[in-house]
């Protein structure tokens, strides 16, 4: 290994849960049942290939009710933790019956929507997972409670900003009250969203912090610089935080790391591209990393079109 990248590959203990190295697979759909033998072998490669943390892609909730089951999920846990990564699970709350803003949910179904989120934890801790990951960005239902453009709701899940607080601090009070104390609770959330600004998530990363959240995931996190979007952050939380975006460039993430931006550096299309970016890089490897172009083609392109997501540099 080349003695700058050794802070890529400094293990982390989080809660008892050790991740071997800062190299994260962020969440990304891949078009794939993570409940068969197609969705298990894809997370196994990014396993294999020497990430320290999987995050499986964004889960709608609502399967938790039917088909993800202890039993259909251990597979998966079990080759993850076999090839030696951590593995988280992004949990997604998709709007139901077309009810798809905010002030459209009735309380019932931000009761249900709640009670979903407690109960897909409480399988996943069965399942053999280290942690859960609520998805409160990119401008999804669960990220648009916190949007004073996108929420547009009169009750105290809505208005000023300890409203527009609420839905996220509840997500996240409802896994904990559902799980036992060493299970980590990540929360992704978009520190510059739709009409809010830093102050903003500045205040929500302390009071989720104050809920029980374990790894704060920002995303997108770099603007101009590497990351720069998460380094405030480290001036009000304490818990591990987790930079994505454009961070597939050695440098990049080298740098996010050593200065003390973030403690994790989340790698999506980059890993796409070559599931062993991280073996590769501690072996000295690399020029044998297969490099994404950010073509968006196989990736991005493939999630639109409902295709296995993969990367057109394997044709
Ligand atoms: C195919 C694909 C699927 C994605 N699915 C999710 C998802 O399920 N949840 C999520 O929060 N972000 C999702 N993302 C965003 C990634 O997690 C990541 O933030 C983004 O790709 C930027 O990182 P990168 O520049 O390293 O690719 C997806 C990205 C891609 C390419």
């Amino acid at each position: 290994m080349l003695t700058e990248h050794a802070v890529l590959f400094e293990p982390l203990s989080v809660k008892g849960v050790n991740l071997r190295n800062r190299i994260v697979l962020p969440p990304m759909v891949s078009n794939r049942d993570i409940a068969e033998a197609e969705g298990v072998d894809w997370y196994r490669e990014f396993a294999e290939g020497g990430v320290g943390l999987v995050i499986v892609e964004a889960t709608r909730t609502f399967r938790f009710d039917t088909d993800l089951t202890p039993d259909s999920l251990r597979p998966l846990v079990e080759s993850v933790h076999q090839a030696g990564a951590a593995i988280a699970i992004q949990l997604f709350m998709a709007p139901e019956d077309g009810r798809d803003a905010p002030a459209e949910m009735t309380r019932e179904d931000v009761q249900r929507g709640l009670e979903r989120f407690a109960r897909a934890a409480a399988i996943c801790e069965q399942a053999g997972f280290d942690g859960v990951e609520p998805h409160g960005a990119h401008g999804f239902l669960l990220n648009q409670f916190f949007s004073p453009k996108a929420n547009e709701r009169t009750d105290e899940f809505g208005g000023g900003l300890d409203g527009r607080m609420r839905m996220g601090l509840e997500v996240v009070r409802s896994v904990r009250s559902a799980v036992n104390g060493d299970f980590l609770v990540l929360y992704r959330h978009t520190p510059v969203g739709d009409g809010y600004g830093l102050e903003d998530s500045l205040i929500f990363a302390q009071q989720l912090e104050e809920a029980g959240v374990d790894i704060l995931d920002l995303s997108p996190s770099s603007d101009q610089a590497p990351a720069d979007r998460a380094e405030p952050f480290k001036q009000v939380v304490k818990v591990p935080l987790i930079a994505v975006n454009g961070l597939n460039a050695h440098a990049r993430a080298v740098e996010a790391l050593t200065a003390g931006r973030c403690d994790l550096v989340a790698i999506g299309r980059g890993l796409i591209a070559d599931p062993e970016w991280p073996k590769k890089t501690l072996e000295g490897r690399l020029q044998d990393i297969v490099r994404c172009t950010q073509c968006d083609q196989g990736c991005f392109g493939n999630l639109r079109s409902g295709l296995p997501v993969e990367c057109v540099q394997h044709d």
